[in-house]
């Protein structure tokens, strides 16, 4: 059943700059991508073995298209089939949701998605500090992250500062481009000290963020591997608005979202 927003997620995404939505993507086609993860999957890993999962990896791979690195593996090989592209940005749920915020039929229709992020179990170690938040660099409008397998707490979620959004906007010298001011680092540092929301789920559930929300991926400290997929939106009209200055009303662009 499609799902939508009600006015309590539009104001939460507002107010808070990133909304959880559960149960939202297609099983069957999470099976399919679980299993084209393993595809990609180098000799290191045993998927009947979840001991041999526990990062971090012993080569490292340079591929772009197949990245392998410590306890990062960004397989973005299968973010252009048509699946994974029917299983993220044009999941009916997901697409209804992305236009009810940023304005029907104004939408760039995907070719890919970035493909599938993953983090590797970190074992029995002794538990980090958060790494901190950052801002994501390149033009886009409304960033959705999917778990196509369940991510415990502090099993490397999609972690967020909540309301940072609201800072970092303002924090650039162009509405979507990466050509930070002085103050974002400085924000950035001052973001980091605090504690962000650690967005775990289970295999289906999505988060959406605003392009501008300090986010980083959380350590793993569960035994699965963490699996995301990522897609961000990104409106028609982003190569005229995309150098414009930040706007004295950020939701501007955001057609299904006033700032009152
Ligand atoms: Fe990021």
């Amino acid at each position: 059943m499609q799902q939508n927003l009600d006015k309590e997620d539009i104001v939460f995404f507002r107010d808070n700059g990133y909304l959880i939505k559960r149960k939202i993507l297609n099983p069957k086609l999470m099976a399919q991508a679980r299993d084209r993860l393993w595809d990609g999957a180098p000799a290191q890993l045993d998927r009947r073995n979840p001991s041999t999962w526990v990062g971090p990896f012993l080569e490292s791979s340079e591929d772009k298209m197949n990245a392998q690195n410590n306890y990062r593996w960004n397989y973005r090989e299968p973010g252009s089939e048509q699946f994974m592209v029917n299983l993220l940005p044009k999941n009916p749920s997901i697409w209804g949701m992305a236009e009810q915020l940023l304005g029907e039929g104004t939408l760039v229709e995907p070719d890919r998605i970035r493909g599938i992020y993953c983090t590797l179990p970190y074992g029995n170690v002794e538990k980090k500090a958060s790494t901190g938040c950052h801002v994501d660099a390149h033009p886009f409008h409304l960033g959705v992250v999917g778990y196509i397998d369940d991510v415990l707490p502090e099993g490397g979620s999609f972690m967020v500062w909540p309301g940072s959004h609201r800072t970092f906007y303002y924090d650039f010298h162009s509405q979507y481009k990466n050509e930070p001011t002085e103050q974002y680092e400085v924000h950035r540092r001052e973001f980091s000290r605090l504690p962000g929301v650690d967005c775990h789920g289970q295999a289906g559930d999505i988060i959406f963020w605003h392009h501008r929300i300090g986010h980083t991926a959380s350590h793993n400290y569960s035994s699965n591997i963490r699996q995301a997929i990522l897609y961000d939106f990104t409106k028609n009209d982003l190569p005229e608005t995309m150098e414009e200055p930040p706007n004295e009303n950020m939701w501007r662009d955001w057609v299904g979202i006033t700032d009152d």
